[in-house]
């Protein structure tokens, strides 16, 4: 794992400016935000610049407003959600740079927290400005980055900003960095990927990166089935990418070479209609799926299988559910594996780390988002570590 600085390395900072980049693209319903993990991730950075005394200025992007303003993108929309998971006021400010930004900083009290509008409502964020980022620096002493999820963009504020002021990585970056290097930076061997999900074209890059680096690949989701087409399996009405199985093939030929056993399912929950419990649902084996079927879980033989590998590993990365788990009961693949990772992981014997939207909500619903030793709350930055890509965000920090 590359080195940064962390606020371990901050001296006196009593008085001083932070600038601490947090990830507030909260998803929001009915006017509030009906999830704050992304608050709660950040808070013990903001609260101990706060405790020791800095004037903590919160950067974040809100939505895709493209580069002009827009009141409903404003992050003025969750100061109350902010505010109740710090348990502090926060002082709104409608500016990143400039002099209304001064002024607020001499009227913050040493210990105030302010919140600065969406840096997406100027291009210079997403087009990584220097001019705008020295802008925004020069009302700050220094720089904390605490958004990993939002560090596969290479954006002013989670990139550019590192640039121009002394740089440090906040305490949830830095669980997450230190999370992921043991996944897969430097893991335990064996290590089990599961990769689910809908698709694989969406995946490609993440099965290429694996292959070399896991000794077992876990394939489920609808992109299971796409693994099954290329292998000559009858997939019946399945959502199934027909003109990836040469692709598929090739992923699986590179998983030979490099001593990596791709799993997939050999027993399989199918229907005719995808509703919950419906009445053409049965449970069959891989070959048997009839040509009005469409596969929607993987079968519970299967699954025991799974578990036994799982319980044969050092550390596994997961993301991406093994079945279609927002209908019953074509979550019981997903709950079933995951309740046993997570055993597992509790007993001490297996390093679980997970990512990915659908992935902590399919965790969430088995009830074992704790009992992971890492749950990544971010989306694309998990995939693309995934992928094995250097995150700007990650990598500025390292500089
Ligand atoms: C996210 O919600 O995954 C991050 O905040 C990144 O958002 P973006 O995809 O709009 O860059």
């Amino acid at each position: 794992m590359s080195s940064f600085k962390t606020l371990d390395d901050l001296g006196d900072i009593a008085g001083k400016v932070a600038l601490v980049r947090v990830d507030l693209n909260l998803p929001m319903k009915d006017g509030s935000a009906s999830d704050v993990t992304r608050v709660e991730a950040a808070k013990p950075t903001i609260l101990e610049l706060a405790e020791k005394g800095a004037k903590v200025l919160l950067l974040a992007h809100f939505g895709r407003p493209g580069g002009q303003r827009s009141s409903v993108l404003s992050t003025s929309m969750v100061v109350g959600d902010v505010e109740g998971v710090l348990g502090k006021e926060l002082m709104f400010i409608p500016e990143v740079a400039g002099p209304v930004v001064a002024q607020s900083i001499g009227i913050l009290r040493n210990g105030d927290i302010g919140l600065l509008d969406n840096v997406r409502f100027w291009p210079g964020e997403e087009a990584n400005d220097a001019e705008f980022a020295k802008a925004i620096a020069e009302n700050g002493d220094f720089y904390v980055n605490d958004a990993f999820s939002a560090a596969h963009r290479a954006h002013a504020t989670t990139e550019g900003l590192a640039h121009h002021l002394p740089a440090y990585a906040g305490r949830a970056m830095g669980a997450e960095l230190k999370a992921l290097d043991a996944a897969l930076g430097t893991p335990e061997q064996p290590v089990a990927a599961v990769v689910g999900g809908a698709k694989v074209s969406t995946k490609l890059a993440v099965l290429e990166n694996l292959v070399g680096r896991v000794q077992h690949l876990i394939i489920g989701g609808g992109m299971a089935n796409t693994f099954l087409a290329a292998r000559g399996v009858d997939v019946g009405k399945s959502l199934c990418e027909h003109d990836l199985t040469d692709t598929a093939n090739r992923i699986m030929d590179e998983a030979d070479h490099a001593g990596c056993t791709v799993h997939l399912p050999y027993d399989v929950v199918v229907s005719k209609e995808f509703a919950a419990n419906p009445a053409s649902l049965r449970t069959c084996n891989v070959h048997e799926v009839a040509e009005d079927e469409m596969i929607l879980d993987v079968g519970p033989s299967a699954v025991e299988a799974l578990g036994d590998v799982l319980k044969t590993c050092k550390t596994l990365v997961w993301n991406g559910p093994m079945g279609a788990f927002e209908t019953e009961p074509f979550d019981a693949a997903t709950v079933a594996l995951a309740k046993t990772a997570a055993a597992l992981t509790q007993e001490g014997s297996l390093t679980s780390v997970a990512g990915g939207g659908d992935t902590v909500a399919a965790l969430a619903h088995a009830g074992v988002k704790d009992d992971f030793t890492f749950v990544s709350t971010a989306g694309g930055a998990f995939l693309e570590w995934m992928e094995g890509r250097e995150l700007p965000g990650v990598a500025a920090l390292s500089a």
